[in-house]
């Protein structure tokens, strides 16, 4: 599905979204993991952020300077209202061009919305846009190949993509990251995420 279309369906359902998970745990121990093996508390940016700000507000409360970036007007409209001090960006993670480097990048149940050939590149910028023992935590698809898979949610169809656990783990890799964590943490859906630590050429 092209993110456009992904964006309209998010617009639709942006304020439920909000009412439903401003208050939720979901995915918050997860994050908590990854920002303990930060060391500099710098940028730190939610890619897909969503309308509900529960990154956002647990990264403020660990005095990171936070931004939001989403592809959804709607949830960034909302997203705003209730964090009006935080930078947003309504920008597709595809095109976004990172404008510093990052202490830490959160991609929670984002990224997994593009289009298959999108993984990589996306994967590759996100590692770049690290600053030295930057971490980057986000979910993917749990297969150990690559492939596409569509949903429904809230009324709104939505597609999926991975490139599989080990890729995911090997573009880290190369892109001078180290993992520092991997869990299918809802298992037994296929739905993992993955904490990884830029360390330089060697750690
Ligand atoms: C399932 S929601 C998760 C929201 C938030 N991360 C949370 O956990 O509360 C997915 C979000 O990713 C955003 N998204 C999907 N594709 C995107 C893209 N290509 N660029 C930026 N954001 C995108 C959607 O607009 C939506 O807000």
């Amino acid at each position: 599905m092209n993110p456009n279309d992904t964006a309209a369906r998010y617009d639709q359902i942006a304020k439920w979204w909000q009412t439903q998970h401003q208050d939720s745990s979901y995915g918050i121990a997860q994050l908590e993991r990854a920002i303990k093996f930060t060391s500099g508390r710098n940028s730190a940016i939610d890619i897909g952020c969503g309308s509900a700000g529960r990154f956002i507000r647990v990264l403020c409360q660990h005095g990171f300077q936070v931004e939001g970036l989403d592809i959804s007007t709607e949830m960034i409209n909302l997203a705003k209202q209730l964090h009006p001090e935080v930078t947003f960006y309504r920008e597709d993670i595809c095109h976004w061009v990172p404008p510093k480097l990052y202490s830490l990048i959160s991609a929670w149940d984002s990224t997994f919305h593009l289009p298959l050939n999108m993984q990589e590149p996306m994967t590759r910028k996100l590692c770049d846009a690290l600053e030295l023992g930057g971490v980057f935590i986000f979910t993917c698809g749990g297969s150990h190949t690559s492939g596409e898979i569509s949903g429904s949610f809230q009324g709104q169809d939505f597609d999926y993509s991975t490139l599989g656990v080990d890729t995911f783990l090997r573009i880290i890799t190369e892109h001078n990251c180290t993992c520092r964590h991997v869990e299918y943490d809802q298992y037994p859906e296929k739905h993992v995420y993955i904490i990884a630590q830029k360390i330089g050429v060697a750690e």
